[in-house]
């Protein structure tokens, strides 16, 4: 393993971005290789076994293929149900992985209570549990498992769908934040909102706004960016530099679904050309 070589990242679909957004800024001499699985998604409704050989299948292909130093598991959902078998199977590679910022979160609130929006494949996960058992009497959680939601999100890139795909996350957004109870900071109400998907990050705005100015919303990209940096460091993995001169220069993002979504998400949220999105079939 050599330090100039680059980074895997991958998620069911767009949400990762969110990370990579993250792990852009945090390291900005190293290269990436992005993998968006769209053509499997969404992980969250799939069962276990089916997302831990989608992780295995999309790790060994990034290795084999683009001779990636380390991995980001930029999907909650995933991590939940593969990390371990992940590590098993790549006992030298770096591996980072993201779960919901629960216990962040608890320290954070001030009422005591914390809400956290994930996937139903991450809440009904032993990892969740078990860490959401770890944190018993430091905060009340009210947890979602938010159905569609990842799905709409993603459909807001596809040409197809954009017509009703930002109506759909509204009605998704309100409907799930009634669930989970009231928000604000009085005694009792929600002050603080857990986003255990990568996907939510991109509809956080949007919460935002339908929650009020005074509920945090948390996330992980940044937190997991540090900790990226940290292992490779470590490791001496470090890239020295220079850095690249364009994003293009030291980024390449494929996906196993629709080219013009991943290409419409890049533009959006990374400001990439089209030209450095690719279609990729990698088969179980
Ligand atoms: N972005 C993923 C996560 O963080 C999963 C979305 C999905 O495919 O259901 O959980």
């Amino acid at each position: 393993m050599s330090a100039q070589q680059p980074i895997g990242v991958f998620d069911s679909g767009i949400g990762g971005l969110s990370v990579l957004q993250a792990l852009l800024a945090e390291l900005p001499h190293e290269h990436f290789v992005y993998l968006a699985d769209n053509g499997h998604a969404p992980y969250g409704e799939k069962t276990d076994l089916f997302v831990r050989q989608r992780s295995l299948a999309i790790a060994h292909h990034l290795v084999r293929e683009h001779r990636i130093k380390a991995l980001v598991v930029a999907c909650n959902t995933a991590t939940a149900a593969a990390i371990q078998e992940l590590r098993h199977h790549h006992p030298h590679l770096p591996l980072i992985g993201v779960e919901p910022a629960i216990k962040p979160a608890a320290q954070l609130t001030r009422t005591g209570r914390v809400g956290v929006m994930a996937t139903r494949g991450t809440v009904a996960s032993e990892k969740f549990q078990r860490l959401l058992s770890s944190l018993q009497g430091s905060a009340e959680f009210e947890v979602c498992a938010c159905n569609g939601l990842a799905l709409a999100i993603e459909q807001t890139t596809l040409p197809a769908h954009q017509d009703r795909a930002p109506a759909e996350v509204t009605r998704l957004l309100r409907s799930y934040t009634r669930a989970l109870g009231d928000f604000g900071q009085a005694p009792g109400q929600i002050d603080t909102l857990v986003l255990g998907c990568t996907h939510y990050v991109f509809a956080q705005e949007e919460l935002q706004a339908l929650l009020g100015p005074d509920v945090q919303l948390v996330s992980t990209g940044a937190p997991v960016a540090r900790q990226t940096r940290r292992l490779l460091e470590a490791g001496g993995l470090l890239h020295a530099g220079p850095a690249p001169q364009t994003l293009a220069g030291r980024l390449q993002l494929f996906t196993t679904g629709d080219l013009a979504g991943l290409q419409a998400a890049a533009q959006r949220w990374l400001h990439l050309p089209p030209q450095g999105c690719q279609r990729t079939v990698i088969p179980l």
